[in-house]
């Protein structure tokens, strides 16, 4: 009687676990109660559709519950989740969320400029491991929404980090600004490059305030008013030698650095949680942030990396990518394009100084 009861509870708990939307596996078994699921999915997700484009999204999302339920059953170090991208296809997924088009902007803008120097060639205290969050250097995860400005959220993610670092303050800062101003190379909504970013902020005399610029999530016009508010400036960035773990272990150990990946797969679409070791690509698409890395207990290493797709996806927002594999590009091509800002001086240009000038 114990073992049935055991049975029974585990079928139902076994899904139970993650956070946020969850399901029991009798809501899979016919067409009725997936179409119920998936009206309970859309409700808490608070996603509109049209009745024409119910028929196709509810084929979308019914592909994708087994698909999330069949790899959860595998006995992988991470798991899976329905969340917000459930009744997206991997290509529609792609083209709205991972819309950085790292590798494009790449061949257009020609090698990186930074790799002349690595500051922490010689780092020799590397802890085991770190955390940028613990240490007060990241700010909240924020949400790029519609708009494939992954680039700016991740450049932005690095010099609050640094920022944070060398003044001790934690400013949360304007990638709309980038969005808008920096657009000699970089594309706002259709992409751009973290090290052009770097290189746009040191010859703009820094970076406002996510306050004073705040996030639209659409390509809009520089708006010049706001650029003369409390700026964070940097000195320059470094890029970190390619396709080398250990060199970008020194350089997280040291401050959160902007690294591309290949976000670009089902597994990533709907990553839960647990180390990832799931399908990824180096097809470059995304920007993100390496604020840490660690070991689980079991000993799989990983980098902690902060996304811009709200709290609600992965850890709170964040995932533990696989680190120290044996391909020299990375889990998902993490090494291969990672680079940081340089920041000398441990304080801001402020407004009182501009006064000061004026005077
Ligand atoms: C690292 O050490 C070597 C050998 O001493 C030195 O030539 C190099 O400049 C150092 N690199 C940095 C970035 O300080």
């Amino acid at each position: 009687m114990k073992k049935l009861l055991l049975i029974f509870l585990s079928s139902f708990l076994v899904l139970q676990i993650a956070r946020g939307f969850d399901y029991e596996d009798k809501e899979l078994e016919s067409e009725e109660s997936l179409t119920k699921l998936y009206d309970r999915w859309r409700s808490h997700h608070s996603v509109p559709r049209s009745l024409h484009e119910r028929e196709k999204r509810f084929n979308v999302f019914r592909h994708n519950v087994m698909h999330v339920h069949n790899t959860n059953k595998m006995d992988h170090p991470y798991k899976l989740k329905l969340n917000e991208f459930a009744d997206l296809t991997v290509h529609e997924f792609k083209n709205a969320y991972t819309g950085s088009n790292i590798k494009h902007h790449r061949m257009l803008q020609g090698p990186r400029s930074g790799l002349k120097r690595f500051m922490y060639e010689n780092a020799t205290a590397v802890p085991s491991s770190v955390d940028w969050r613990e240490k007060g250097a990241v700010n909240e995860v924020k949400n790029q929404g519609k708009c494939g400005s992954c680039w700016a959220f991740s450049t932005v993610a690095a010099v609050e980090g640094i920022n944070q670092i060398k003044t001790n303050k934690l400013v949360s800062l304007s990638e709309q600004e980038l969005v808008d101003c920096d657009t000699r190379q970089n594309e706002g909504c259709n992409g751009g490059l973290m090290d052009i970013a770097f290189e746009f902020i040191k010859k703009n005399g820094g970076i406002t305030t996510e306050k004073n610029y705040p996030y639209e999530g659409i390509d809009g016009k520089c708006d010049a008013s706001k650029d003369n508010g409390e700026m964070v400036t940097i000195d320059g960035h470094e890029d970190v030698p390619e396709n080398d773990e250990n060199a970008l272990l020194k350089a997280v150990a040291n401050q959160p650095v902007s690294v591309a990946i290949d976000a670009g797969s089902s597994n990533f679409q709907f990553y839960s949680k647990g180390v990832f070791t799931g399908y990824c690509g180096t097809e470059l698409n995304h920007g993100v942030a390496a604020v840490g890395y660690g070991a689980d207990s079991r000993g799989r290493k990983y980098w902690i990396v902060r996304n811009s797709w709200g709290p609600g996806w992965g850890e709170k927002g964040y995932i533990k990518i696989e680190r120290g594999i044996h391909e020299s590009e990375g889990r998902c091509g993490i090494a291969m394009e990672a680079s940081y800002p340089i920041k000398l001086s441990s304080s801001n240009p402020s407004k009182d100084d501009d006064l000061k000038d004026e005077l």
